[in-house]
């Protein structure tokens, strides 16, 4: 609690920074403070990929972010039911995120743009800035792999319009086998891109596609207005009544490293850091948002750290003095032992030696 407290503190004045920052006319700008940025613990078995962060992510340190529309990050136009709560962690193999934000239950199946939304960007080519993502200059006719080369950006995007609440969707057996990054279950899709007007399914690309791709993202979603917790089925839909005041969850995963030859997955390393992002959408006064109408947590990339696994040691530290303290009365105990075992032998000195066989 007050590790929360004091994280809030410190970065308290970092997101009131963030809000002052602004899209002037024509030029862009961002003002970010170098305190900002998530971190993902190494907390093992912790997080179960439901969509419900109820119980499990309780006791996982939350990085609060406001949420300025995208391309013109101005403090006036903040969404305003409330701040994204971006927790992370990993445990060795796959890293976790939860995305958390307040808003009224809508849901209009098959039709996404009438339901929440959120994506994930990374960075992938040392150039690849986030305004622009990836910035590459090329226009949607001359983006390639070597014309935009450096300026590869991660994307991960879940659509829920066809997504049943509490079941997992992404990577998949069909799809994988097609060897791109779609998912035609619950479009948790797996893409990269160079910037805006050029972004492709892994695998797929302008100048040919490479079978080798897969979707490596498995996530869900909820809402805190549902109150069935035994398995929505699709007919369910619209699994709660609208308008409810609530917060939606969505919940990812992905191994670390992924089998990505072609730049187009973020490859994480455990004590690295990465740069990243997250949007949402929604629609605001029931109107259907539009591609370019997100809100982000920031207007520049916000660094991500894998923490090494050995952090979660020096935080048992109290359970290894209790430990030494074990090992001291257990070496006082040894040496009573040995002393009384000289003094039994001496004393035994005088009997006399029985040969084994005589027993
Ligand atoms: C690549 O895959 C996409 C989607 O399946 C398809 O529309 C496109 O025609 C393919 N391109 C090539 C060059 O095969």
């Amino acid at each position: 609690m007050y590790r929360v407290l004091l994280l809030l503190f410190l970065l308290g004045p970092a997101l009131i920074g963030v809000v002052n920052s602004h899209h002037e006319s024509g030029e862009w700008s961002c003002e970010t403070e170098s305190e900002i940025r998530v971190q993902a613990e190494f907390r093992p078995g912790l997080v179960t990929l439901d969509g419900r962060a109820d119980d499990d992510w309780n006791d996982v340190e939350g990085f609060e972010f406001p949420l300025l529309p995208a391309l013109d990050p101005d403090a006036d136009h903040v969404y305003k039911a409330g701040k994204m709560t971006v927790k992370a962690l990993h445990d060795g193999n796959d890293v976790f995120f939860l995305l958390q934000v307040d808003g009224d239950y809508l849901y209009s199946k098959g039709n996404s743009n009438k339901c929440a939304s959120v994506a994930l960007m990374f960075q992938i080519g040392e150039d690849a800035t986030y305004h622009n993502m990836g910035g590459c200059k090329e226009g949607s006719q001359s983006c390639t792999s070597k014309t935009c080369k450096g300026h590869e950006v991660d994307i991960m995007h879940f659509s829920i319009g066809n997504a049943i609440p509490g079941r997992l969707y992404g990577g998949n057996a069909i799809d994988n086998r097609d060897g791109n990054g779609g998912d035609r279950f619950g479009h948790l899709v797996d893409v990269y891109g160079w910037n805006p007007h050029c972004r492709y399914l892994d695998g797929i690309g302008p100048s040919g596609n490479d079978t080798s791709a897969q979707n490596d993202w498995k996530g869900a979603w909820w809402h805190s207005s549902f109150t069935v917790h035994s398995g929505f089925v699709e007919e369910d839909n619209p699994y709660a009544s609208g308008g409810q005041k609530g917060t939606y969850y969505f919940e990812f995963s992905r191994p670390l490293r992924t089998t990505d030859r072609l730049q187009q997955d973020v490859q994480f390393t455990i004590g690295g850091s990465s740069m990243m992002s997250a949007a949402f959408w929604y629609p605001v006064d029931g109107n259907p948002w539009q591609g370019s109408g997100h809100y982000t947590i920031n207007c520049d990339w916000v660094p991500f750290d894998i923490s090494l696994g050995s952090s979660i040691l020096t935080k048992s530290a109290p359970k290894s003095s209790a430990t030494s303290a074990f090992a001291l009365l257990f070496s006082v105990v040894s040496l009573c032992l040995s002393v009384f075992m000289v003094y039994r032998v001496s004393k035994s000195k005088s009997e006399p030696y029985t040969p084994m066989e005589n027993l």
